[in-house]
């Protein structure tokens, strides 16, 4: 398509904001949102009509091979947000602020712009009450913030694994404050990770933001999915939680599969 088809394009396309998002809490609208790392398929969930697109710290699992989300650098999400916002048209788009990028106000405000400028329209980080002084520092600094409560992956390695959270009275009590410290700080909406259905049906009864949710249940305000997850695109660890509507690894090996016996059936002259 030439420019001025993509600028006529562009006029026909309702672009998602995070005030959009929020008005969807009064709404029967569900919010859909998954994770994306890289130009084409931030163009194809777009082009699908997701809400919310993204650029997820677990990118350290999905693209880089690391075990875990500790070892991403802020480097690491500008890069692939950079990638996914040339792909984003309607969706709004979210990355992640990753372990040691917000430890003072100061240093959460700086990445978070970082981000803004690679082509993010919100941030996230992991945590509410601990991390106020940030979450209040971003949204002062107009960068629109979405929380993130329940499992942090970003402690596996103090917790020793990734648990499901809100199972005590004294842990959903926790969650509860949790949320309204986000909400209290200006969050748009809040992800709930892992948390028991019953915990995150009353969280979500109970602040006047969307959550948005992962393992966490059906009443939650909309759900979030890392993209590899649904496509069944890493087949080495399968969270409970996940049905996938596709298996891209086994369609992979088959190509691959294909494009060897074919290219070793060539004679070489
Ligand atoms: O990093 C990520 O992909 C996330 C989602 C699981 C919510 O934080």
């Amino acid at each position: 398509m030439s420019d001025a088809g993509w600028v006529l394009l562009s006029l026909f396309v309702k672009k998602i904001t995070p005030d959009i998002i929020r008005s969807w809490k009064e709404d029967d609208r569900k919010i859909s949102a998954l994770t994306a790392y890289d130009f084409p398929t931030a163009k194809l969930l777009d082009e699908s009509g997701i809400d919310l697109v993204l650029v997820g710290d677990s990118l350290g699992m999905t693209v880089l091979g690391y075990p875990d989300t500790t070892h991403v650098q802020i480097e690491d999400v500008i890069y692939h947000t950079r990638a996914v916002a040339r792909g984003i048209s309607s969706a709004l788009l979210a990355a992640d602020l990753p372990i040691y990028s917000y430890e003072t106000a100061g240093l959460a405000v700086q990445n978070a712009g970082r981000l803004i400028s690679a082509g993010a329209q919100a941030v996230k980080l992991e945590g509410g009450q601990a991390w106020a002084k940030q979450i209040q520092a971003i949204t002062a600094a107009g960068i629109p913030f979405l929380g993130h409560i329940g499992m942090l992956p970003q402690h596996v390695l103090e917790e020793g694994g990734y648990h499901r959270k809100g199972r005590t009275a004294e842990e959903c009590e926790f969650l509860i404050e949790e949320a309204r410290a986000i909400e209290r700080n200006g969050g748009f909406a809040v992800v709930l990770e892992l948390i028991e259905p019953s915990t995150a049906a009353k969280i979500t009864r109970t602040i006047s933001i969307p959550t948005i949710g992962i393992g966490s249940g059906t009443e939650c305000d909309g759900q979030i999915l890392v993209f590899h997850d649904l496509v069944g695109y890493f087949p080495w660890f399968k969270p409970k939680h996940v049905k996938p509507e596709s298996d891209l690894a086994s369609e992979i090996r088959k190509a691959a599969r294909a494009y060897i016996d074919r290219t070793r059936g060539e004679s070489k002259k």
